[in-house]
């Protein structure tokens, strides 16, 4: 706590209203208002929460002006040059690099904790071959409390250590068995000699009645996506597992929580409508159009993968995941070039457009993922369950962050309430319809 202190004056009242300024360790001060309601008799408006922290955290942190991202002070650039989507989970969940024994101890933990209870696994049985893979996989993940309720007292530090590589461990498992029962193929086992994301390829794409050698390139570029979508701080999904856990509910209910925020078009189901979009764009010669109705305000068209409520720049992830881009169509001889060139030549003329350049719409974490989850054979009704295997360490670490913190308290907004004042019930007979 600073000794600064934030005057305001109350206009109803006319009272000076004092608030103790919190500085942190990187980005702006914090105004704290607890108690304010409590002193004044006030609340604050903040819908969307633009400028509200709703918590303290030492784990991520994001500059929206000059494009920063950091995981526990370390740099995305770096971590996506140097780590693995292994170490990075340990980096987020522990707060620091592991040695060379702990990565190998985590890493084997993590490698032997793949395999589902077999009855979960007959819970795909029961979904529709069409089930969008998101409606299962946040509807298994749920299920996993009725399975795993023997270390989920979340006070126990071991059971939330449980609960945590249980559930990073098992996510890829329920992702592939999912795409699986979509494609109308028998469920792959994991396989504990293979690495995360390699074992991901292999549950995905390999048959009983083939041979199947998971692509190094492949895997890697799987990796380098997850690094950049492990964690992005108070994000919607983010938040709605901090909600929900505030309550103390089984850790899997608030993950599975997350994995619903997730889903959204204007959030991490953005990746899969990137691809509708530049589908449906079909060719440079019609970017125009579409320039234009994002632009029309009475058009509830957005040019989806651009925009971010914090990065008012581009986004540092959207940039090194266009470079790779350009790296992998060529390893893997992808034939989505077509794609990935309408891409490049859609964010060249918005990047021009003065109603992008005023609203600093930049391209975010999801305008080019699309196109190298499909050069790695992935389908677009699976780029959202990608998004939630990474994030899904993310959601852990924040989770675990929220329960130990002894300050933490059941999240419970407040309203700025507008409808009708009290009044007296009418018999249905003195009733006139409502105009
Ligand atoms: C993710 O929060 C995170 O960290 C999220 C994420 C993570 O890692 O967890 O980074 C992942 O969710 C990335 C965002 C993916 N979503 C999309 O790409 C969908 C398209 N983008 C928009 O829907 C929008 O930009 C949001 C939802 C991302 C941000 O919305 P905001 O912050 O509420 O911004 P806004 O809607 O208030 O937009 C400000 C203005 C508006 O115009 P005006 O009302 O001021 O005239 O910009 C316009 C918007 O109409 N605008 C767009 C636009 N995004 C914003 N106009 C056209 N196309 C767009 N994409």
């Amino acid at each position: 706590m600073s000794d600064e202190r934030y005057s305001l004056i109350d206009p109803t009242s006319a009272r000076r209203l004092e608030l103790p300024v919190l500085e942190p360790t990187l980005g702006p001060n914090v105004l704290s208002l607890a108690g304010l309601y409590s002193h004044s008799g006030v609340f604050t408006y903040d819908p969307g929460f633009g400028a509200t922290a709703s918590c303290t955290s030492n784990i991520t942190y994001v500059d929206g002006e000059k494009g920063i991202l950091l995981y526990r002070g370390y740099p995305i650039e770096q971590l996506a040059e140097h780590s693995t989507f292994i170490e990075v989970a340990y980096l987020l969940l522990h707060g620091e690099l592991p040695t060379a024994e702990q990565l190998q101890a985590f890493d084997h933990s993590i490698r032997t904790h793949t395999m589902l209870n077999e009855s979960l696994l007959r819970f795909f049985n029961g979904f529709h071959h069409n089930a969008h893979p998101m409606a299962m996989v946040s509807g298994v993940v749920a299920s996993m409390s009725a399975f795993y309720h023997d270390t989920t007292d979340i006070q126990m530090e071991h059971d939330r250590d449980v609960f945590a590589h249980r559930i990073i461990a098992k996510i890829p498992t329920i992702a592939a068995a999912a795409y699986k029962h979509s494609k109308g193929q028998p469920f792959v086992y994991p396989l504990n000699r293979l690495d995360y994301c390699s074992n991901m390829l292999h549950m995905f794409f390999s048959v009983p009645s083939d041979s199947y050698e998971v692509d190094p390139v492949a895997a890697q570029a799987l990796d380098l996506l997850f690094i950049l979508h492990a964690d992005h701080e108070q994000n919607c999904s983010t938040s709605t597992v901090r909600l929900a856990g505030s309550s103390g509910t089984n850790p899997y209910a608030a993950i599975a929580a997350g994995i619903s925020a997730l889903w959204g078009p204007a959030h991490g189901g953005a990746n899969e409508a990137v691809i509708n979009m530049l589908e449906e764009i079909g060719s440079a010669k019609h970017i125009g159009k579409y320039i234009a109705r994002a632009k029309d305000r009475n058009d509830p068209f957005r040019l989806m993968g651009f925009g971010h409520r914090v990065y008012k720049n581009y986004d540092p992830r959207a940039t090194i995941i266009r470079k790779m881009c350009h790296r992998l169509l060529e390893q893997l001889k992808a034939s989505d070039t077509p794609l990935f060139e309408l891409a490049l030549r859609l964010e060249e003329v918005a990047l021009r457009d003065d109603y992008f350049i005023e609203k600093n719409l930049y391209p975010n974490v999801d305008f080019y993922s699309g196109i190298i989850y499909r050069a790695l054979g992935i389908p677009k009704s699976m780029f959202t369950v990608m998004f939630a295997i990474a994030r899904c360490v993310g959601w852990v670490t924040h989770w675990r962050e929220m329960v130990a913190d002894p300050g933490t308290r059941i999240g419970r907004p407040r309203q700025l309430y507008v409808g009708p004042p009290s009044r007296n019930y009418r018999a249905i007979g003195e009733r006139e319809e409502a105009a």
